[in-house]
């Protein structure tokens, strides 16, 4: 099973680095199209060169920097340390905001640049990015112009929580018990495994001793990730 879900993360990271790879690749080859033909014209100038080597480093430079985003949020995390959730929640952003932007849904996040947790940051961003793609997922075929995906962090005096909500109309009531069960999709034919938010849960649950809930709020689905303050200390 893990093996099926690593698969399938495996596909979703490269269609998001085909998708960050898109448009830089596209100036790649504008630009090599245009000194082609400024060669074929014989106006081949210095300034020109200059132009081309500028911009497409400049291209390479961001595709470069796209691997190494996603190198390092997908790297295992070897021991527990102590993070800043907001640096995971960044990370994720770089990672996903393109595909956002594309499909015109707005994300929110109110942050906090002193909540810190103990455990796996990568692992918590991997949970996070499974929510706002199971958001995205939610907000396909809607028409919808103010999709919109919140992320929230509170800390309580024992509790800090992520909370991630979405509008894209919520959690059918008869599937709300089973959507942490392996293998339970509703996207048959789009390839879902049902395993994103049960890896979710023994990430959160198993791994960092917290807590996954779901709940729907006013228009959409509303996850709370929830950790005890207890766990911190001596750790
Ligand atoms: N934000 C959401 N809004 C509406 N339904 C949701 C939302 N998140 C999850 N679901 C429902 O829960 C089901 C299980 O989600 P899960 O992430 O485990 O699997 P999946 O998304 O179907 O497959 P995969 O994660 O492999 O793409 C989804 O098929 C969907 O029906
Ligand atoms: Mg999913």
């Amino acid at each position: 099973m893990l093996q099926q879900s690593k698969l399938a993360q495996m596909g979703e990271m490269i269609s998001m680095i085909a998708h960050q790879w898109r448009q830089p690749l596209n100036n790649l080859s504008m630009l090599n199209q245009s000194i082609k033909i400024k060669y074929k014209r014989d106006s081949l100038d210095a300034k020109t060169m200059d132009y081309f080597f500028e911009n497409s480093s400049k291209q390479i430079a961001q595709m470069s920097q796209t691997i190494d985003d996603f190198r390092g949020f997908f790297k295992p995390d070897k021991e527990k340390v102590e993070f800043c959730i907001h640096d995971v929640i960044s990370n994720c952003l770089n990672i996903i905001g393109p595909i956002l932007h594309q499909k015109n849904i707005q994300i929110d996040v109110v942050d906090d640049l002193t909540l810190m947790l103990v455990g796996y940051p990568n692992e918590l961003g991997q949970v996070i990015l499974n929510l706002v793609h199971n958001a995205i997922d939610a907000f396909e075929d809607k028409k919808k112009n103010d999709k919109m995906i919140q992320i929230y962090l509170k800390r309580s005096d024992d509790t800090t929580i992520v909370m991630i909500r979405d509008n894209a109309g919520g959690i059918p009531h008869d599937i709300l018990p089973n959507i942490f069960d392996p293998y339970f999709s509703t996207k048959e034919n789009k390839n879902g495994t049902g395993l994103g938010l049960y890896m979710s849960k023994l990430i959160i649950e198993d791994h960092m001793s917290g807590k996954i809930t779901v709940e729907n709020s006013r228009d959409g689905a509303l996850f709370y990730l929830s950790f005890s303050n207890e766990a911190r200390v001596g750790n």
